[in-house]
């Protein structure tokens, strides 16, 4: 078993740097795509016989040090007894928004394992498979609310706001029944398992400081203390865009602060102060020439030197448009400029 991105986590010295892609497993891949060919995304989210073959191809192809179930961060949500569609081009759909007391007093919270026995399968499939750690994760509450309150992706999170302004009780009895459903998922991961977990805040860097502090942050430490009373697995915290938030993210208790690009890691590591660090090469990065990416990760591995723990990665999600090619001279130089 290879434990570099494990030891990594834990602020260990390693003997190079383990490095993984988030969305590694995905539509650039053309072995994903011939799978996904063949069913809709929900329908393979649901198969784990699917999830684990197209968890495993990023794995196989590039050499990654972890794996990441592949899975969704809405899966649960659905499973709270929402509507859950995926639209060709538009993204996640949820038809019937949660905005009124009575649509939050319908939501349940579910039994991870009466309900998405899917992903707990998965999960054992996988570790059956894997000679690197698996990564569980889930979306953090902040981020996950701004789907069911906006029915979908959005750009000025209008509902999301106007709610948490102005009717933050209801927005907390939200907040609170996703906070617990996604605890209780997360545990069940880590029981099934999962060596270490990432919550994704794909959109907390929307949020100004101070509202950051009160709508977002509590319900990620809420979480993570829950976690820490079952579990001992490295807890990933990413919250996207969150340079300005950096003071507050230490505060959420995770193990590992991921950051995304818009930071130099150098300063990203003076400020996150005993954490591990995972980041942060621009997505797009994967676009210039060889000579030119090879340059700024030898560079980023330099700025994060000093960092008790590095654990490379894009600052997001990989871009579908990418080159498989550039994706494996990446990780290649990942490896060897950090002595591998
Ligand atoms: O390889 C992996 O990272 C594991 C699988 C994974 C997916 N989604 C598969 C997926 C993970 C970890 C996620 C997380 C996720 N999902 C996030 C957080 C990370 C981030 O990017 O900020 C968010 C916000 C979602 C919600 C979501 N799912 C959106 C907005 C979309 C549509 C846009 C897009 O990227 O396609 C999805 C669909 C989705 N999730 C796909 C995949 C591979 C594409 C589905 C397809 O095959 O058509």
């Amino acid at each position: 078993m290879n434990d570099t991105f494990l030891k990594a986590c834990r602020g260990e010295k390693t003997a190079y740097t383990p490095v993984w892609f988030m969305r590694q497993a995905g539509r650039y891949l053309p072995e994903y795509q011939k799978v996904r060919g063949k069913v809709t995304f929900l329908e393979l989210c649901k198969n784990p016989e699917l999830c684990t073959e197209v968890t495993l191809q990023p794995i196989d192809i590039f050499d990654f040090d972890a794996a990441i179930l592949f899975s969704d961060i809405l899966i649960p949500m659905e499973a709270m007894n929402l509507r859950l569609e995926f639209h060709e081009g538009r993204g996640p759909v949820f038809p019937d928004p949660v905005r009124s007391r009575q649509e939050v007093d319908e939501l349940i919270i579910p039994d991870p394992e009466e309900t998405m026995p899917f992903v707990l399968e998965t999960i054992r499939l996988l570790r059956n498979e894997l000679k690197v750690p698996l990564i569980g994760f889930s979306g953090a509450p902040f981020t996950l609310a701004t789907y069911l309150i906006e029915g979908g992706s959005s750009k000025v999170f209008y509902q999301t706001k106007r709610m948490m302004f102005e009717e933050p009780a209801l927005y907390d009895a939200l907040l609170r029944k996703i906070t617990r459903c996604t605890s209780l998922y997360l545990q069940a991961q880590a029981r099934a398992g999962a060596q270490a977990l990432q919550i994704f805040d794909s959109w907390a860097g929307i949020l100004a400081p101070v509202d950051y502090a009160r709508f977002a942050l509590p319900y990620v430490q809420s979480i993570i203390t829950d976690l820490r009373k079952v579990t001992d697995v490295p807890i990933i915290y990413f919250a996207n865009n969150g340079s300005t938030l950096i003071e507050h993210t230490v505060t959420a208790g995770a193990d590992v602060l991921g950051l995304d690009w818009r930071l130099n890691i150098k300063e990203g590591i003076a400020r996150i102060g005993e954490h591990a660090v995972q980041g942060n090469l621009d997505p797009m990065a994967l676009f210039l020439p060889k000579e030119e990416l090879e340059q700024r990760i030898k560079q980023l591995l330099e700025d994060a030197a000093g960092a008790r723990g590095h654990i490379f990665n894009l600052g997001h999600g990989i871009q579908p448009q990418t080159s498989p090619d550039q994706a494996r001279i990446a990780v290649e130089a990942v490896h060897r400029f950090s002595g591998r």
